[in-house]
Formats: C-alpha cells, structure tokens, sequence
C-alpha cells in the first residue's frame, strides 16, 4: 500500500468547480480536501503551489502497440508516457498483431498493465481481427469489463454488420468508437485532399470519406437508440462531421465525439515539409476545419480529446511520405497542446480530458473525479503556466514521432498519483 501524500498549496478543481485547498491521500484514497492541512508525521509532501490538482485525465484512444510491435511501444513505456501526461487511465486500442479480437489477448493486454503507472483498459475489435467481415465475439470481451469496441485504424465499412454490432453491443452495455473512413473514398491517400495535396502532388483522403460515415453512424444510432446502444466517434477532424455530431445531439441520438490534440492544432500547411512524422489518420485539415474542430469543443458538441497516440518505429517514420505509416505521438503532450492552442481555459479542458472520457469509458467513480473524501486517488498536479521544450529524445515512449518536436509548450504535468502511489514527482517518472 502507497505511503501518504498532501499535496500542498494547490487549487482543486473537479466537475463540482474549483477551490484552494490541500489534498489529504491516505491507504490510496483521498483522506481530507481542506486549507491549511498540518502534515502529519511519516507523509510525503509534494508541492502543488501555482498548480491545478485535478482528477487523472483519461484516455479514449491509444495506441501501446502490445501485442506484436513491442519495438514502437510496449504497454509499459506506454504507460509511463501516460503517466507524465497526467493520465491516470488509458484505453488501449486493438490494432495490435494478433488484433485484441478474444477475451485470450484481452486478458494478456490487461496482465501487462497490471504493473503498469497507469490503469490500462482494453478496448475490444468489433469484428474477428478486424477484417470487417464478421463479428468478434464481444460478450466473452464485454465479459472482462471490456466496455469500447472499435476496429480503429479502419471504420467498419459494412453497414448492415455495424448495425448488427450495435445491437450486439447494446445488450453487453458497451458502447461502439468508430473510425469513420469510408474506405472507397480514401483509397490511396495519404493527405487531406485539397490545396495542400494538389501542390505537392500527393494523392489525398476527401474530407466527405470521414464525413459519409459519421452520416451513416448516426442514422444507425438513432435507429438503434431504443436498445440503448450508443455511438461514440474517434478523431473527428472536419467541419462537415462536427456539425453532423452537433445536429444530432440537438435531435437526441445518443452519439459522442472525440477530437485529438494535432487535429485542433496543426494544419495540413505543414505537409508540405515532405516530413511523415505529419503523416496522420485521419489527415490533417485545412485551418476552417481546425477551427470548427475548436469551436465544437467550446460549444460542448465533441466531449473528449482523445490522443490518438501512435507510436511507430523510426525506421518506418523515415519512409518516403506516401510509405510511411500514418501516426503521431500524443500521450505526453496532449495536455500542454490543449492547453497552447485550444483557446479554452483549463477548467473547460480537464471536462474534456478527465471526467466525460472517464464517463464515456464507464471508469467513474475510480477515474474523473471528484477529489472528495474517501475517493480513490487518481489524481494529477498540473503547472499551467510552466512552459517547456518538446525534445523528442527526452520523451518516455519508445518512439520518437512527436510533431511538437522543437515546440515550446506552455501547462506541465507535476505531479501524478494512481491509487495514492506517486508515479510522476516533479516531471519525473517513479517507476
Ligand atoms: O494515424 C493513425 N494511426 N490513425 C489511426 O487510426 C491508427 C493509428 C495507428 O495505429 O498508427
């Protein structure tokens, strides 16, 4: 059992709002939430002065590459990444080689984890390795607490089996994450079609490939509502898709959104360097875009940012652009990105960032807050005005694929807790 913690002199802000006060953690969970706490004797005080204490920040969408690409990542270094993000829960994604399709690699995926310095959950593949074909069997998942199903990296193209997914799904409770790209419209590309891709001559993904599935999702949403089956859209990136998402939430269909950090930050302007480290999917959109994607965060039509964190090997990031497999990494700049270039204030973020993902995930009332008595100590410290470097060789994931590298950042990760352990101390991993 974690020894305890008062993190001193911070401001406390949880779903409930924001006030001054010292955090009491006792036996892994929040002890006292009050000014002025004397520490008692044997306690490990770390600083909060000039920072936000806030519940751990959840993450819908990462990628930890176990099983069968340990050399882009491993769930440790993963989670460690996490951790120094101030992510005390991430979900990781299926794509993995076997694809996380069985309770078997459920059950190997969540074994790794265990040791892990951030909870690690599972989501499950919808379909049998994610070929789109057939479904996987997710009540044996669901089973294992396996809540999200998502054969991300590709949307299910076939609409009659996602509707039968959605049904499926419904009875377990669990909630399908599409990665909406109608795969006859993207065939080929490797950049947002448009200005950008004609000038350099490479072949481009139409924005409407996202656009007709997040179409066809809703209306499979809204038939299926009844059931209580609920859609939940990863990394939108274009205007046209948020305010379909928006559309439908006035009308009622229970669909959420998430949007990823280099999707409110960068544009597909930076291609034009030639470099894959830009090379992400879905691409990176024009500036109208980035903006509706900022302004569907403000208005509460996207609930989450989601990293979309994508580690691959630099051998295969120093491919030619139209080789080089699409990825970023995320997990331990998300924060400071939102934080830089989202023009919202911190409190605005951490919803985005901790409580809706934790209640999309179905993690409350261990992840998301709120920092009160006798909750579990998921916590993170966060410096908001600290301003940092990017320097991909400092980074905690195996891979070096960050297009912040040489960016200065401003909001740092201090501290971070899970179940009361400290695992980050003044920007430095634990274990
Ligand atoms: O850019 C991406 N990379 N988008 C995805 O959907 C998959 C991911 C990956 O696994 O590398």
């Amino acid at each position: 059992m974690a020894g305890d913690v008062l993190l001193r002199g911070g401001r406390v802000v949880d779903a409930t709002g924001g006030r001054r006060a010292d955090v009491l953690v006792r036996d892994g969970r929040v002890a006292s939430v009050e000014a002025g706490i004397e520490a008692p004797g044997g306690v490990t005080v770390l600083d909060a002065g000039g920072c936000v204490v806030a519940p751990g920040l959840v993450d819908l969408h990462a990628h930890l590459r176990q099983p069968g690409r340990e050399e882009a990542e491993t769930v440790e270094t993963g989670a460690r990444a996490a951790a120094l993000g101030g992510y005390t829960a991430v979900v990781a994604m299926p794509n993995t080689e076997p694809a996380i399709d069985s309770a078997g690699v459920v059950r190997e995926v969540l074994e790794l984890g265990e040791r892990a310095p951030c909870h690690v959950l599972v989501a499950g593949a919808i379909t049998k390795g994610r070929r789109g074909e057939e479904l996987a069997p997710l009540a044996e998942m669901a089973g294992l607490g396996v809540r999200l199903f998502t054969d991300d990296g590709r949307g299910v193209q076939d609409a009659r089996l996602m509707l039968r997914a959605l049904e499926y799904a419904s009875s377990l409770g669990a909630t399908l994450a599409q990665h909406c790209e109608d795969e006859s419209l993207a065939a080929g590309g490797h950049m947002h079609e448009g200005e950008w891709s004609s000038r350099l001559g490479l072949a481009g993904v139409p924005p409407e490939a996202e656009q007709l599935m997040v179409m066809r999702d809703i209306a499979l949403a809204r038939r299926t509502a009844a059931l209580g089956a609920r859609v939940h859209f990863q990394h939108l990136s274009t205007a046209a898709s948020v305010a379909l998402v928006r559309a439908a939430k006035s009308e009622g269909v229970p669909v959420t959104a998430e949007v990823t950090p280099h999707h409110l930050s960068l544009t597909d302007e930076v291609v034009g360097s030639y470099d894959p480290v830009f090379k992400v999917s879905p691409p990176l959109r024009p500036m109208a875009d980035v903006e509706a994607v900022r302004a569907g965060l403000a208005d509460g039509t996207v609930d989450a940012i989601a990293t979309d964190h994508a580690p691959h090997a630099q051998e295969e990031k120093e491919r030619p652009f139209d080789h080089a497999p699409p990825g970023m990494l995320g997990l331990e700049t998300a924060l400071a990105v939102a934080l830089t270039d989202a023009g919202l204030p911190l409190e605005r973020l951490l919803a985005l960032m901790s409580w809706q993902p934790a209640r999309i995930a179905r993690l409350e009332p261990a992840h998301g807050g709120p920092v009160a008595e006798g909750r579990p100590a998921n916590l993170c410290v966060i410096d908001p005005a600290a301003v940092w470097l990017v320097e991909p060789e400092r980074l905690a994931s195996r891979s070096r694929n960050t297009p912040y590298a040489g960016r200065k950042l401003t909001g740092r990760v201090r501290h971070t807790l899970l179940g009361g352990e400290p695992v980050v101390v003044d920007g430095e991993p634990q274990r």
